[in-house]
């Protein structure tokens, strides 16, 4: 269901027309000011619709853009309604106006309007964390600021900033990422710059950078703790300048690209140690979205898990996986996950490969997982679920180790030939 923000002096005739189209949510020309700043601000709102008829329109669309797409409406003036337009409206709508236009208009943004309740996109999350990184996305995707994405390894980020560039302005242009960490500094100036023909031996044709393919889009400097302090002068001089120069070219070349950066570092104690500018520090955390480790949000997992089952199980040609047992789930619960969730999805797509029901099982997990579990748990029901899946472990490795010679794997094993065979019929173990 939209939250539907509606300001207007003449809210409350507008509520039945928009209670007609079935989409709820009002909030009337009777809040105060403030009433209605803070409204806006909680986040809790998915589309507006300004009247332009009210006082101070201008101001309250600024400030209204900034948190969700504005439907500006007034009596059919084609001045007024160019300059909501400029000012950053999505639509604008000539009064009076049916249902069927109104339902139009929000089918059409529909479409662009995410539900928070499960995810943001791909995001998946329903922790108050991850609530609130979606308010931030949604705010930072509206903005043309630059944003440092920071976070412990597989939390989440690159996913974070792709999100940020599909939902803003500028998606229909490209978006660009360089892993920083991965590329020699001279190799990352050829990438980022592009080059002259002629600039160093072998560079026998003229190459843009990614910068200039970039231009109009987004660039993401993924890992940027990692950068030379050397090339962090040139960052420094790209954003402040808006220019670049191909190496041996002869001339400034302007680009406008919106710069998103991500680590997994601690960037203000790099600059206290020196190894990070400060200067670029500042120019790149306009904006801050810390992601959260999974371990603080476990209540994230279920949703990740059936997700992650979602999106694998089509790789299993020869069965339907359709989900979890309660004692693989409550394995998973019970783990730290310090590889974040790109660990809990690595996880989950090995256990469909290996398991043999339609349902993952505690076996089908990895066996460090249950060895980490907590000491403390009481009696379990799934105790045999879990001495078989480290059964099923040894087994298969032991297997591996000989190349699935059945009498050498048990000689490992220190048991008898049959009894192996007897396990591997017995926990459905595919040789
Ligand atoms: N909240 C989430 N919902 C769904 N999938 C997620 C979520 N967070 C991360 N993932 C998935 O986990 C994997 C790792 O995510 P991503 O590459 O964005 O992490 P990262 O923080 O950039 O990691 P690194 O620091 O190692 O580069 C990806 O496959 C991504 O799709
Ligand atoms: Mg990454």
């Amino acid at each position: 269901m939209l939250n539907l923000l509606i300001i207007s002096d003449e809210a409350k005739d507008l509520y039945s027309l928009f209670k007609s189209v079935r989409f709820t949510q009002q909030n009337s020309e009777q809040k105060t000011n403030s009433a209605r700043k803070k409204y806006a601000e909680s986040g809790k709102y998915d589309l507006a619709f300004l009247d332009l008829d009210t006082e101070n329109w201008q101001q309250r669309l600024l400030e209204l853009r900034q948190q969700m797409p504005v439907i500006a409406f007034s009596r059919a003036d084609i001045k007024t309604a160019v300059e909501a337009m400029k000012l950053g409206a999505s639509d604008f709508l000539a009064k009076p106006f049916t249902s069927e236009v109104l339902s139009d208009v929000i089918n059409r943004h529909k479409k662009k309007i995410l539900s928070h309740t499960y995810g943001f996109d791909e995001i998946m999350g329903t922790s108050a964390l991850m609530q609130k990184i979606f308010g931030l996305i949604k705010k930072a995707a509206v903005s043309e600021s630059n944003v440092l994405i920071t976070g412990e390894s597989g939390s989440g980020k690159e996913l974070v900033a792709r999100a940020i560039h599909k939902w803003g302005p500028r998606n229909a242009k490209p978006f660009m990422t360089i892993n920083c960490s991965a590329i020699p500094d001279t190799l990352l100036e050829s990438e980022l710059f592009g080059f002259e023909k002629g600039a160093f031996t072998g560079a026998n044709y003229t190459k843009k950078g990614l910068l200039e393919m970039a231009d109009g889009g987004t660039c993401f400097f993924d890992e940027i703790g990692d950068v030379s302090p050397l090339f962090q002068a040139k960052i420094l001089r790209l954003l402040q300048e808006g220019e670049i120069m191909r190496i041996g070219g002869s001339h400034q070349i302007k680009v406008d690209v919106r710069i998103i950066a991500a680590t997994n570092k601690d960037l203000s104690h790099a600059c206290r140690s020196g190894t990070f500018r400060q200067d670029l520090f500042y120019r790149l955390n306009v904006i801050n979205i810390h992601l959260p480790p999974l371990r603080e949000r476990m209540e994230d997992v279920p949703l990740l898990v059936d997700h992650f089952i979602k999106k694998h199980a089509p790789k299993r040609k020869d069965m339907l996986i359709k989900g979890i047992t309660d004692g693989a789930m409550n394995v998973l619960m019970n783990y730290s996950f310090r590889g974040n969730v790109r660990e809990l999805e690595n996880i989950i797509e090995r256990a469909i490969s290996f398991t043999n029901s339609p349902e993952i099982l505690p076996a089908d997990l990895p066996s460090y997982l249950l060895q980490s579990a907590s000491p403390k748990r009481k009696a379990i029901p799934w105790l045999k679920e879990q001495l078989a899946s480290v059964e099923k472990e040894l087994i298969w490795s032991a297997l591996q180790e000989s190349r699935g010679n059945i009498s050498k794997a048990a000689a490992s094993l220190g048991i008898r030939r049959q009894q192996l065979q007897r396990k591997i019929r017995n926990l459905k173990i595919a040789t």
